[in-house]
């Protein structure tokens, strides 16, 4: 039995121990926001939050997640609500096109707005260069995200959502 808290829910899975976290989130979880890309640690397509900290989710056995705080893009923001600000950023520098790399570059800007990342454009290029985009050539997603680093009010409060 896996247990996990996702997006606020306590979720408990009957699943082989040696399935991954990603695979327990699309296929049990049924949030399929979280893209499975390559499935071999290398375009961040599946990047969530772990604890708070951005991961590889093909990369994690969901096992080892037990009992830990598992956020995705569908936790993020709530279905009728307002977007969530870096959702807003990557819309303003229109930072997505195909949309495919887009659920894991926004949770690995959160995990580095939350760390309170160097908002030099080399630092954030070198920051996001585990996730792999093929549309956008990464000028709007670094300038979004250059931004939001350099925002006043990109806080931990603003970016982590509350699911208490
Ligand atoms: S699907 Fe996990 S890194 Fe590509
Ligand atoms: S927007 Fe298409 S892969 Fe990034």
């Amino acid at each position: 039995m896996i247990r996990l808290t996702v997006n606020g829910k306590q979720v408990e899975i009957q699943a082989d121990p040696m399935t991954s976290l990603l695979d327990v989130l699309r296929e049990h979880c049924h949030l399929t926001g979280t893209h499975q890309g390559c499935d071999t640690v290398q375009c961040g397509a599946c990047t969530v939050l772990i604890d708070g900290r951005a991961v590889k989710s093909c990369n994690r056995l969901a096992l080892q997640c037990q009992d830990m705080q598992i956020t995705t893009i569908e936790g993020i923001a709530s279905q009728d609500g307002p977007l969530h600000p870096v959702q807003i950023a990557f819309s303003q520098h229109h930072a997505l096109q195909c949309g495919f790399c887009t659920p894991g570059l926004i949770m690995r800007s959160i995990a580095l707005i939350q760390e309170r990342a160097p908002s030099d454009e080399e630092s954030v290029r070198a920051a996001l260069s585990g996730n792999l985009c093929r549309c956008t050539g990464y000028e709007g997603i670094v300038r979004a995200v250059c931004e939001l680093l350099r925002s006043p009010k990109a806080t931990t409060d603003q970016v982590l959502p509350d699911h208490s």
